[in-house]
């Protein structure tokens, strides 16, 4: 008897706020492998706000391409265990990633590009880690931190680095990898539970930047000033750097 999974959909692309009304649910049949395949059962998918940008007709520009309506969903990121393999280098067993995710069941083509090589499947080292840890710090939201402070900054080390939305995916990753690495981080989050976490938990300089003024928030814990920021939010928030 053939398998079936189920799958979820973009019913219609959403008009502001995401609602689960944006989406279905629906199941259908699984098919084998073929050569160079692998059938694999996900695990673990991501659920990112970069999703969002992809939610619409046209995603911006030099973005990932737009989800389609009424299709699977790809090019997320997914961690699963390989099922049936017609590829060279997997077996049944294999924990992988790859990017096909929002669904039970995906039929993967060992070695065609996914996300620009970051979801290309790739069978997974589990000797120190669990396998949903590849969706956050060994993932793409580790790397977004760790390129965004060592590739495009090249921090250096003794510097002070400001992370806004601290206390998001992304941003507790910068706080972290910018603290191992030598620096004095300042955190600023949006709730008094996150700036105690960041406090307590991650070593930061955290303030609320919704309680009083973010400029005087920011000179109070960084009289001398900032040498990096790293940018998580955008809008007024990201502009307060260019003036200090
Ligand atoms: N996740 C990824 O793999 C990835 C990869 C590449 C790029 N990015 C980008 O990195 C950014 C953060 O992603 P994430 O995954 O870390 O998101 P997240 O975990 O959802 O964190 C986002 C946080 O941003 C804060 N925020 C929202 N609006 C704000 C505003 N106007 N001013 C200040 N803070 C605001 C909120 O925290 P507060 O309560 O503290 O305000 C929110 O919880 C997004 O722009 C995303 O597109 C993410």
């Amino acid at each position: 008897m053939m398998r079936t999974g189920r799958e979820i959909r973009v019913r219609a692309y959403p008009a502001g706020s995401v609602s689960p009304d944006d989406f279905e649910l629906v199941e259908v049949p699984v098919p084998r492998p073929g050569p160079g395949q692998v059938l694999v059962r996900n695990t673990w998918t991501s659920v990112d706000p970069g999703l969002r940008l992809r939610l619409r007709p046209d995603a911006p520009s030099g973005y990932f391409a737009a989800f389609p309506l009424g299709r699977a969903m790809d090019g997320i990121m997914t961690v699963g265990e390989v099922v049936e393999s017609r590829a060279e280098g997997f077996a049944p067993g294999d924990v992988v990633w790859h990017a096909q995710g929002w669904r039970e069941y995906a039929v993967v083509d060992a070695g065609a590009e996914q996300l620009s090589g970051l979801g290309t499947l790739t069978r997974l080292d589990l000797d120190e880690c669990e396998p949903q840890w590849y969706l956050g710090p060994l993932g793409g939201m580790g790397l977004t931190a760790y390129a965004g402070l060592h590739v495009v900054d090249a921090l250096r080390g003794g510097e002070t680095v400001w992370v806004s939305a601290a206390a998001g995916a992304v941003g507790s990753l910068a706080v972290q990898i910018a603290r191992l690495t030598g620096n004095r981080v300042v955190a600023s989050a949006g709730t008094d539970e996150k700036v105690d976490w960041l406090r307590d938990s991650l070593g930061a300089e955290a303030f609320n930047y919704r309680v009083g003024n973010l400029g005087a928030s920011l000179g109070g814990i960084a009289p001398d000033g900032i040498d990096v920021y790293f940018d998580s939010v955008g809008g007024p928030t990201s502009r307060l750097p260019c003036h200090t």
